[in-house]
């Protein structure tokens, strides 16, 4: 007798979508057992066309279930932060606010909590950075999403013209931020020898041929023609018209909850509005990427 091979029952899975231009959460699938070929392109394709999936509910995953459910979306890169990885596990680091840097200090996190993509300062910046939900805060602490490709649509036109062409010119961290960085990685900047990684300002998605405003403030020396400060107060400026509320979707988590996001299409931010005597710990695994274009 042949033994059926399993596979996720297609009227189990839902995904719901969140808001119009953003966000989508999934239901009834559990990801330690094996998917199929059309169920994995239909998450696939859920997490480009609504920029953010929650796949709710897998809180009973173990590290390696983990790594096998996010390879699904592509083969994963190291996080270029070594200092916090899953013992056993390099291509799973760790975000906790009991982390300490390299002085046994409690480590500053401030350049996840302004709006930003990540490893931009990469020639092959991840395509997506999943957030698995391992311990969560009561509320707050929430990881908010900008459809940055809906926003970049919604730009006057003589804005759109000015940014169009620009390049960045990306390192760990911009010399206009360093007074205020983790210290771990300003000593990182100050001893690198490697010059800027210049990226499209305004990139277009290899899938979907669509355009989105794609940056890392912290991360950014200098737009095209403009000094260090310049950039800084410029892409403040870019940041508050692209994260109106109508292209965000700010996600409080659940515990086991798993956070993909199309990172060509988008920015996203931690949030620190929570009672920091709790505990709030995520994974983070991250899909390599094309070079931006
Ligand atoms: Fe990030």
């Amino acid at each position: 007798m042949n033994v059926a091979v399993s596979t996720v029952p297609a009227q189990a899975l839902k995904i719901e979508r969140v808001k119009e231009h953003i966000g989508a959460i999934v239901t009834g699938i559990d990801l330690a057992q094996p998917i199929d070929g059309a169920t994995r392109k239909r998450l696939y394709d859920a997490a480009v066309d609504n920029v953010v999936l929650v796949i709710r509910g897998q809180e009973h995953l173990s590290p390696g279930e983990l790594q096998a459910a996010a390879e699904m979306f592509g083969e994963l890169m190291e996080d270029q932060n070594r200092r916090y990885l899953v013992d056993g596990y390099p291509l799973i680091s760790v975000l906790d606010n009991r982390h300490l840097d390299s002085k046994g200090q409690p480590a500053k996190v401030g350049a996840n909590s302004t709006w930003h993509t990540d490893h931009t300062n990469q020639e092959l910046p991840p395509k997506f950075t999943m957030l698995y939900a391992v311990a969560v805060p009561d509320k707050g602490g929430a990881t908010s999403v900008c459809n940055a490709r809906a926003a970049y649509e919604s730009l006057p036109a003589d804005l759109k013209r000015k940014i169009d062409g620009a390049k960045t010119e990306n390192t760990l961290i911009s010399s206009a931020r360093m007074a205020t960085a983790n210290p771990d990685i300003v000593k990182a900047q100050r001893e690198s020898t490697k010059p800027p990684t210049v990226h499209p300002l305004v990139r277009t998605h290899p899938e979907t041929g669509t355009r989105a405003v794609w940056f890392h403030k912290a991360k950014t020396e200098t737009v095209t023609g403009m000094s260090p400060e310049e950039t800084q107060d410029f892409l403040q400026e870019l940041t508050e018209k692209i994260t109106q509320p109508q292209f965000c979707y700010a996600h409080e988590y659940q515990k086991g909850d798993l956070l993909i996001i199309d990172d060509r299409a988008s920015l996203h931010k931690a949030g620190f509005d929570y009672d920091h005597s709790q505990h709030r710990r995520l994974y983070r695994m991250l899909v390599r990427g094309d070079r931006p274009y």
